[in-house]
């Protein structure tokens, strides 16, 4: 038997978090130690097909113009179909095919627009009509942060006690608030240490019970600002959060060095930038590549000061973005 409810297909973005996820308290359930906020980006997007097929003899992952990486490697992705099929009682082998629209693996995010665009149109495709509760929680048992691409704009995700008090929501839409993240890419070398493996580590810093210990109220703090839009009280707040996450890898035991120089040049322009009166804040996650944010109204400078640096190979202008959807088009 042999229906086209079977074969769905997803596009999902990524997320920036302006409040980090670094530190689970359950590895099997990736409940994270503290809730946090990101903001969906309208150009970093992965779109996925997947088809259950009774003549599939067994799961085939395909990458279209990428590499499989260790973030979101194949073993991971047939493990979160072995979710989706005992979620939907049916034993059949898929067929998954994916494309990103920019580099994984280089600190973009690509596990989070990976796992939430596979959850969305595995879960159709096994015949599932589930709620963004339960796409979002599911979207988390693959990867912590693919939970906040599920709903639209800016989104929270709930820290939670189980599984299913961990979830996502949507806190603003993606029209709330015009800021842009434009993504410097300065490199496309994998990073060395994958995520999930570097949060393992984060308890071993001697910052991290201090850092844990007043994390709500950070959130609190950056949730008051984006309610009355104030952008410099929000960027100086994002900044500081994305240097005390890095401040904790760098503290772990072993170290985690994320940051590369070419990085840190660029996190020197923007202090720069910022004396010379364009308002620019930095943040950046496990890898070299960097996300500006800024207003709208700087966006042209922003981008023409990123243009003249040599290091800069690419870059992404991004706004806030709608979650993941269903596409009528598929793959294949
Ligand atoms: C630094 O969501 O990739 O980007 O749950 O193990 O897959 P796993 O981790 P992942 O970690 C993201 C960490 C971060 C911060 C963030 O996006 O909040």
């Amino acid at each position: 038997m042999k229906n086209e409810y079977m074969k769905a297909t997803a596009l999902a973005p990524s997320n920036i978090a302006f409040i980090k996820y670094w530190g689970k308290k359950n590895e099997d359930l990736r409940l994270p130690v503290n809730g946090s906020i990101s903001m969906n980006l309208s150009n970093l997007l992965t779109t996925t097909t997947v088809e259950f097929d009774p003549d599939y003899k067994k799961d085939d992952v395909i990458f279209i113009n990428d590499d499989l990486d260790h973030s979101v490697g194949e073993k991971r992705i047939i493990t979160h179909l072995d979710r989706i099929r005992s979620r939907a009682q049916i034993k059949v082998k898929a067929k998954v095919v994916s494309k990103n629209n920019f580099p994984s693996g280089t600190g973009l995010s690509s596990s989070a627009s990976g796992f939430a665009a596979l959850t969305l149109a595995a879960s159709r495709a096994a015949g599932l009509h589930l709620f963004e509760k339960e796409l979002t929680i599911l979207a988390r048992l693959g990867s912590g942060s693919a939970c906040r691409s599920i709903p639209d704009g800016f989104t929270e995700w709930l820290s939670g006690n189980s599984s299913e008090t961990s979830y996502a929501i949507s806190i603003y839409p993606p029209d709330y608030w015009d800021i842009v993240d434009i993504v410097a890419i300065v490199s496309d070398d994998k990073k060395e240490v994958s995520s999930t493996e570097g949060q393992k580590l984060a308890d071993s810093s001697a910052f991290a019970s201090l850092r844990f210990s007043k994390i709500n109220n950070k959130i609190k703090f950056l949730k008051q600002y984006l309610r009355v839009k104030n952008f410099t009280k929000f960027g100086e707040l994002v900044e500081a959060e994305a240097l005390e996450m890095h401040a904790i890898m760098m503290t772990s035991i072993p170290s985690l060095l994320y940051i590369m120089p070419e990085s840190l040049k660029i996190m020197h322009l923007v202090k720069k930038w910022m004396t010379e009166g364009y308002e620019v804040y930095f943040t950046l996650n496990t890898g070299q590549d960097i996300h500006l944010i800024c207003q709208e109204k700087n966006r042209g400078k922003i981008y023409q000061l990123l243009s003249e640096i040599s290091e800069v190979k690419q870059i992404i202008v991004n706004k806030p973005s709608k979650g993941a959807r269903l596409l009528n088009e598929h793959l294949f």
